[in-house]
């Protein structure tokens, strides 16, 4: 497949995506509006939608249907959204642009910003819980429990925790690997894994699965640690140069940026071989993987 295609296919799973999250979110009509118009603010319009990217093409290796993909990856993308709202707080990264646009604290107010994270949680076990005709109900309830546990203190927001406590020290490599894995890598193998349970994957398939995704999810946290050194605010629509001036311990501190580039080809490279199992059904993780080391943005 070449590079058009999945360009092609990049830009109609992203519009289904906006429009699926656009059917989830209330109207900014409905009471009390102003909460809802900041939830659609941050969570429509933006973003590379990589979790649901991730999540369409392992569903599409075992031929899932299209709409259940789009409603595990809204569930996924809104706590994602929820997390990059509450990352951006002056608490944690103090923040004041995301996608291209001022933050939610920034727009509206640290309180409302506050809720709105609380309110997209919620959201995503609501949109993820919506009857799926394709799955058996006992993996769907297996599937809530795998989203809760990637959001929850041993997954996204235990991985925030260890960031805070670790900002302006400086961190074993094994121990920035865990704090990667967890605050990033644990979403994107939800992400990948949801996508294959609603596809029907078999334990195996789960597996080689898991194995891929521990492998990006990691990859995908090194290259936003390159591209917050090396790329400007203008193309990232964040701040960049904010991890150096916070303090952040990052690949970049320990190891120096011709060795983090050196380990993103590496983690790439394996990501690739995970995917060996599943020979062609599996071109859209091979070009996604390619896509999030070589991402700009
Ligand atoms: C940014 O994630 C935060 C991290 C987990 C590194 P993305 O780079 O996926 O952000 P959006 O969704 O495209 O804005
Ligand atoms: C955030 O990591 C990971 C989350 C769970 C939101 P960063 O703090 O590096 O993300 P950016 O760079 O602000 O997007
Ligand atoms: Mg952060
Ligand atoms: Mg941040
Ligand atoms: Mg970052």
């Amino acid at each position: 497949m070449t590079q058009v295609d999945f360009l092609t296919w990049q830009i109609s799973i992203q519009q289904r995506i906006e429009s699926a999250l656009d059917a989830c979110l209330p109207p900014t009509t409905c009471h009390p509006t102003r909460l809802h118009q900041a939830m659609r603010y941050v969570t429509l319009e933006g973003g590379k939608r990589v979790r649901p990217l991730l999540c369409h093409a392992a569903g599409e290796i075992f031929s899932a249907p299209l709409v259940a993909l789009d409603q595990m990856s809204c569930a996924v993308e809104i706590i994602h959204v929820y997390s990059l709202v509450h990352d951006d707080l002056p608490a944690m990264d103090n923040d004041v642009l995301r996608r291209g646009k001022p933050t939610c604290h920034v727009k509206y107010d640290e309180a409302t910003a506050l809720l709105v994270g609380d309110a997209l949680q919620s959201l995503a076990f609501h949109v993820a819980a919506q009857p799926l005709a394709s799955v058996p109900a006992e993996t769907q309830v297996a599937m809530l429990g795998l989203l809760a546990n990637a959001a929850g203190s041993r997954g996204m927001a235990g991985g925030q925790a260890i960031d805070l406590e670790s900002t302006g020290k400086s961190l074993e490599i094994v121990e920035l690997e865990f704090m990667h894995l967890q605050k990033t890598g644990q979403l994107i193998q939800a992400a990948t894994l949801l996508g294959a349970h609603v596809g029907g994957a078999n334990a195996q398939q789960v597996q080689n699965l898991v194995r891929f995704a521990n492998r990006i999810g990691l990859l995908f946290q090194v290259v936003d640690d390159i591209l917050d050194a090396e790329a400007s605010t203008e193309v990232l629509g964040k701040t960049a140069g904010k991890d150096a001036a916070s303090n952040k311990p990052t690949y970049l501190t320990l190891l120096g940026a011709k060795q983090a580039h050196a380990l993103a080809a590496q983690l790439c490279e394996e990501a690739h071989n995970a995917l060996l199992p599943f020979g062609d059904a599996a071109v859209r993780l091979h070009q996604l993987t390619d896509y999030i080391v070589a991402r700009k943005s």
